[in-house]
């Protein structure tokens, strides 16, 4: 029998707080296939997070689990390698020490010392981060230690690849570039993604099912769109693409229409609500992108 690569099933979570306890997911079903591109989009605040870190195993699920070929998820390893939302480099260490760290624990015994220098240069390559691979965190800016990060991920050539915002604090260019690595790295590679994103074009761009989230408490999977576009993906052809175009609508109205998130407001504030929440910014094919706010 085909067996599900990675599951997760009635997945719920309660956190506790001060002022009781706080259900932010609830019965969480997803079920997805070796080498699947995975993008989780949703209002701040709906749970992404907290669903990518019961998968790393940093959090534990109150209700249901999830599955890893077969087995229970309870602890991190490192075929599930996670990129943060927020950098998460060891300041003293360089970017090159700190992506050094990740492939000796995974490489040990299995690449010489001359492979590993070598293996650990090429991701920093991909990322495009040799010319500052001697400075430390506190040198290079918030962007390029993001950049790191994913190198340090990638190194790993994990299974699992959990990225939580990767791009978010990059400007366009090195966004894109980034994007388009990461659509040649997977297929290369064959792992399996699951991404986090705020970005709409990003989600369509880079997924072959775009799961998009319920607002909390107890938020839960809404819909799941599956991204039929060829690869590889070219975005500036799909820019035009009606089909693209669609993808794109039916997120955008999911997130505004659907789940439009209301929030409770100050007066000044509800004087001013007839304004839109998504935020718009150009970007590198001139389009508009969207972010959910
Ligand atoms: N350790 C915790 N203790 C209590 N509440 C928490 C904890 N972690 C997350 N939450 C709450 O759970 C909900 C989901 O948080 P999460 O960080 O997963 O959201 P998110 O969708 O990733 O948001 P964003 O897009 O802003 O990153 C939020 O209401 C958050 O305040
Ligand atoms: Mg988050």
């Amino acid at each position: 029998m085909n067996r599900t690569h990675l599951e997760l099933t009635g997945v719920g979570i309660e956190f506790p707080t001060p002022k009781g306890s706080f259900r932010a997911l609830q019965n969480v079903n997803l079920k997805i296939e070796q080498g699947e591109f995975v993008s989780l989009i949703g209002h701040s605040g709906c749970g992404k997070s907290t669903v990518l870190n019961i998968v790393a195993g940093l959090h534990q699920a109150t209700e249901g689990g999830v599955l890893l070929n077969g087995r229970e998820v309870n602890e991190p390893g490192p075929e599930r390698a996670v990129v943060f939302q927020n950098h998460s480099l060891l300041p003293w260490l360089t970017s090159y020490q700190n992506v050094e760290l990740a492939v000796k624990q995974v490489f040990k015994g299995q690449k010489s010392k001359a492979e590993m220098k070598e293996w650990i240069e090429h991701n920093l390559e991909l990322v495009h981060m040799t010319h500052a691979m001697h400075k430390r965190p506190d040198e290079i800016s918030g962007g390029m230690k993001q950049r790191v990060g994913i190198a340090r991920a990638l190194a790993m050539e994990p299974t699992v690849l959990l990225m939580d915002e990767p791009f978010g604090a990059l400007d366009a260019l090195t966004r894109a570039h980034l994007q388009d690595s990461l659509m040649e790295i997977q297929k290369d590679l064959n792992n399996t993604v699951i991404m986090i994103t705020h970005d709409v074009d990003e989600a369509v761009l880079l997924s072959d099912r775009i799961v998009m989230m319920t607002n909390g408490p107890a938020a839960t999977v809404g819909e799941i769109l599956h991204v039929d576009l060829e690869r590889p993906r070219d975005r500036l052809a799909l820019a035009d693409d009606p089909q693209y175009n669609h993808y794109r609508s039916q997120v955008l109205s999911f997130l505004y229409e659907k789940q439009r998130k209301v929030e409770p407001m100050s007066p000044k504030k509800k004087a001013d609500s007839s304004k839109t929440v998504a935020k718009s910014s150009p970007n590198e094919t001139g389009k508009k992108s969207v972010e959910v706010a």
